[in-house]
């Protein structure tokens, strides 16, 4: 099927496609409905069908939220006790993540196997069973079916059949493993375990960061009118955070001048982007934006105690950005630690699920300090309420452009690598790479 609407293809836009070939140099085809083909081989050019498409956004849940994939749950320290609950999602799957009565994760879809009702609609709580409200069908925390009403019928009329048998209609179960802490689920009961899906560099940079429990202090909530894979593109590209976050470029925050780099994994989907030292330097900072015309010295904040930190760690780290392929990213950002879960809910839009935490042993001072600081990121955050808008202007100015690319070669083209500076989109060619591979769409070689 998928050659034959290729062929098709090749036939009827034959025009289209060499002229095509005469702006590339390469041989390609179109991006149709049901094919995808990224037209170079190092991923510096992206088809906009992908964040576009109804089918590509379809295929996406089966292939990676419903795929080989590990994607975030949540975090351990929502549901300590056993019998607590929170609902989740995978991609757009709606999820149930739980304690039994033994302590022990599990998750399940969130989907009544009776007639596929939402069983749980409240974002979290605690409960020794989980009833679907439709026809009262009853599972345990283990996602058995125990109860189903008038099984036997009433007054001799009606019931099940007697072979009806309620140990093959539990709720749908989901692998779960954890690793710090973090909790991820997967489709695939196959998968290689989480800690070597995450790799050497998350894992040492989750050791930092979940050193000790952590506590959750709230959430935050954002709709983005824009594909969610824009979000990754956006956490990948550390240089746009001096050009596009005024209060960064105004009173010198981030510098692209700075100490900082980003590590891969060995899929390069993953990634780690960090940068030394955040601290507010006014006379450095009139240095480094001395060119730049956002940059207005006479600027100053009226009440700089957001600035205020306590370093949690000794490698004078500022801003860890964290990108779990395909669904969270986990911050660091001067004493804000946070999860930042993305729920795509059609190929336009997503929601982003910002968890923030401290650690457990935190005193006041530290709270305050890390729920001040949450005024940098989230939906209206100083230095994040740009991104979501950045997104939005992208998905409206590719919509009717769907056979074009977008262009990604800030730090050069070729090999796709691990980076020592901050001026650089090479971490989003990686991401596209496992996008690609896990999608098993089509890369053409130049010729
Ligand atoms: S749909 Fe859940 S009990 Fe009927
Ligand atoms: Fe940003």
């Amino acid at each position: 099927m998928f050659k034959f609407i290729q062929t098709w293809f090749w036939v009827s836009l034959g025009w289209n496609i060499s002229a095509v070939v005469l702006i590339h140099e390469v041989v390609m085809v179109a991006s149709t409905a049901s094919s995808v083909v990224f037209p170079t081989a190092d991923f510096t050019r992206v088809p906009y069908s992908v964040f576009v498409d109804q089918e590509v956004y379809e295929r996406e849940q089966q292939r990676l939220f419903r795929g080989s994939t590990w994607c975030y749950l949540g975090l351990e320290a929502e549901i300590p006790n056993p019998g607590d609950f929170k609902t989740t999602v995978m991609g757009d799957t709606p999820v149930v993540l739980n304690r039994d009565r033994q302590g022990e994760l599990r998750a399940f879809v969130n989907r009544c196997s009776h007639r596929g009702a939402i069983v749980r609609r409240e974002a979290c709580g605690n409960a020794k069973e989980h009833r679907c409200i439709y026809h009262q069908w009853c599972f345990n925390l283990k996602g058995e079916l125990t109860g189903v009403p008038y099984q036997n019928g009433m007054q001799g009329k009606g019931g099940y059949p007697d072979d009806f048998d309620k140990s093959q209609h539990g709720l749908t179960p989901i692998r779960v493993e954890s690793y710090k802490g973090i909790v991820f689920g997967s489709f695939d009961w196959d998968i290689e375990p989480l800690d070597s899906y995450l790799d050497t560099h998350l894992r040492y940079h989750f050791d930092k960061v979940f050193h000790k429990p952590v506590k959750v202090l709230g959430y935050m909530r954002q709709l983005i009118p824009g594909n969610w894979k824009l979000y990754f593109e956006n956490v990948k590209d550390p240089y746009h955070a001096g050009l596009l976050h005024l209060f960064h470029a105004t009173f010198g925050l981030y510098r692209s001048t700075q100490k900082g780099g980003v590590v891969l994994d060995k899929h390069q989907g993953h990634s780690i982007i960090y940068n030394i030292g955040g601290n507010y330097d006014k006379k450095e900072a009139e240095v480094q934006y001395k060119d730049q015309q956002k940059y207005e010295q006479s600027y100053k904040l009226v009440d700089p105690s957001i600035l205020k930190q306590r370093p949690d760690f000794d490698d004078g780290v500022a801003n860890r950005i964290m990108s779990v392929f395909p669904s969270v990213v986990v911050q660091q950002i001067l004493n804000t630690l946070a999860t930042r879960h993305i729920r795509p809910k059609g190929p336009d839009e997503f929601e982003l699920y910002w968890t923030y935490f401290g650690y457990a042993d935190d005193d006041e001072e530290l709270t305050q300090i890390r729920l001040k600081q949450a005024n940098f990121v989230g939906p209206s955050g100083f230095i994040s309420m740009e991104d979501g808008e950045a997104v939005r202007l992208v998905q409206e100015g590719i919509r009717r452009e769907q056979d074009q690319y977008s262009v990604i070669e800030m730090d050069g083209r070729g090999e796709i690598r691990d980076i020592d500076h901050l001026v650089s989109e090479v971490p989003m060619r990686g991401f596209w790479k496992r996008y690609a591979e896990l999608m098993n769409y089509d890369v053409e070689v130049a010729q």
